[in-house]
């Protein structure tokens, strides 16, 4: 249940995961620290204290080993069955070292690993290492949320009172547009923020931003996946679910939950389940408490927004203060949003699944886990599985080294057609692998300023300014 062809490795030069094992890694590591190290100091209690000093201790050992290049080790038992998956392939990979390893092992390793050294305390089982930094980035969305708040509403209340006919035209723009938006939402997620500052973060996410980037999408199957969902209104289906598989939280969760509100009122699906990781994953991946967060901060938008964080008031800054109209726009997102959750139209769960390693191939795999078999008798029922995201993407691929010209059908697997799942991939490209490429795109990409060249690496798809949407009919 992996694809037979070789996977990206950390210790190959031209690849993205070399650049990432050696300098993105360890500043993760390293920022995570320093978030336990501040948590420490404010704790009251001493054995949290003392537990927080073993947990440190074990990130600083990590990141000894990641910048020595040692052995990755077997990970201790947590109680949770999947430690045994991880050791297992581990074991078949011989002994690697971090810098020569399978990268989507690798890194899913490191958080699974991570993760670990939580789950065996009594104080910090369910602390999140990045919750910090997934709050401050919210915050520094600000333009971007409220322009497509006020968006939004305008849009639904225009959904809510049209009576008359729609052109099909019409309604499928509007489709296309909210996919996109939802798409281009993934560019800024938190394990590239290493390197992208916070004006960085704000240029890419507002509206001119997206309409100058429609050209980067090289793949759109939107106008298909269209189809589907109108298929099956027509049809008169009156179960139809949307299953989102999360990708990252605060803008990304923001914009996912814009989509999901969308569909719903526009009747393309009667439910939608968002599906988030059960332990801090890739930095930025939701989890279950990060979409209470960001109801909690659209239900008080003003102690969220207009409060100052330590740098600001180090820098003597004040946040604006929102406006009425503002404030109106962010409360009618809170209440359209808890309505439909209080409904039980949208949903969220978790799944160790996906924090599993390797690819999601083994969704499928028939001596899989009853808890992943259920996961996937769900998702047949699904008119629409929607994978946001890179790392979603590479695991849907196997992160292997495909030819770029490989059909998304072909490269996902058992996946594709006649797995009774209908998948989406929503992804921003931030990483080598890509496929369903025309013959002779890559290398026109690659000929552009930062595209990589003859060196080899494949840079244009290494930032998140370029974007794949395709899509796999399941039956
Ligand atoms: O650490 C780098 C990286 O692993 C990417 O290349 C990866 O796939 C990404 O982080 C996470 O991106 P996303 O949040 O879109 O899955
Ligand atoms: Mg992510």
């Amino acid at each position: 249940f992996e694809p037979k062809i070789r996977t990206a490795s950390t210790g190959d030069k031209t690849s993205f995961a070399y650049e990432t094992a050696r300098k993105r890694w360890p500043i993760i590591i390293t920022q995570a620290i320093d978030d336990v190290y501040r948590t420490t100091g404010q704790t009251d209690d001493a054995e949290k204290r003392e537990e927080g000093k073993r947990i440190i201790n074990d990130l600083a050992t990590l990141k000894y080993e990641v910048q020595h290049d040692r052995a990755l080790t077997p990970i201790p038992d947590d109680g949770v069955s999947d430690v045994a998956t991880y050791n297992q392939i581990l074991e078949s990979l011989g002994k690697p070292t971090w810098l020569n390893v399978s990268w989507l092992f690798s890194e899913c390793y490191l958080y699974r690993r991570i993760s670990t050294s939580f789950a065996l305390s009594t104080h910090w089982k369910n602390y999140d290492i990045f919750a910090r930094q997934k709050i401050k980035t919210f915050r520094s969305s600000r333009p971007a949320v409220l322009e497509l708040a006020a968006r939004y509403k305008d849009l639904i209340t225009q959904l809510r009172s049209h009576t008359g006919e729609t052109s099909e035209e019409a309604d499928k723009l509007l489709f296309t547009e909210m996919c996109e938006i939802c798409l281009w939402g993934n560019a800024t997620d938190l394990s590239l923020l290493t390197s992208l500052s916070y004006e960085d973060i704000q240029k890419l996410q507002g509206s001119e931003a997206r309409k100058k980037s429609e050209a980067n999408i090289l793949v759109n199957d939107l106008e298909e996946v269209y189809k589907q969902l109108v298929e099956a209104k027509k049809a008169g289906k009156t179960a139809r679910v949307v299953d989102i598989v999360l990708d990252n939280a605060g803008f990304e969760l923001y914009v996912d939950l814009i989509l999901a509100g969308y569909l719903l009122t526009a009747g393309l699906a009667t439910r939608v389940t968002l599906h988030a990781k059960s332990i801090p994953w890739f930095v930025s991946d939701v989890l279950p408490g990060d979409f209470g967060a960001l109801l909690n901060a659209l239900a008080a938008p003003v102690p969220f927004f207009e409060t100052a964080t330590e740098e600001e008031e180090l820098q003597g800054k004040t946040p604006e203060k929102l406006s009425d109209k503002e404030k109106e726009e962010l409360s009618f997102l809170f209440q359209e949003w808890s309505v439909l959750h209080a409904e039980g139209k949208l949903g969220l769960r978790a799944n160790r699944f996906w924090t599993g390693p390797g690819s999601f191939w083994r969704l499928v795999d028939p001596n899989a886990d009853e808890q992943t078999k259920e996961l996937a008798e769900d998702l047949r029922k699904s008119e629409l599985v929607v994978f946001k995201g890179d790392l979603n993407y590479r695991k849907l691929v196997g992160d292997a080294e495909w030819d770029p010209t490989t059909p998304f059908t072909e490269a996902i697997g058992p996946l594709g057609p006649g797995s009774g799942i209908n998948v989406l991939a929503l992804r921003t490209c931030k990483a080598d692998v890509v496929v369903g490429l025309p013959k002779g795109m890559d290398e026109e990409l690659r000929a552009r300023e930062g595209g990589g060249g003859d060196s080899g690496a494949r840079k244009w798809a290494w930032n998140g300014k370029y974007a794949v949407v395709s899509f796999s009919k399941g039956a």
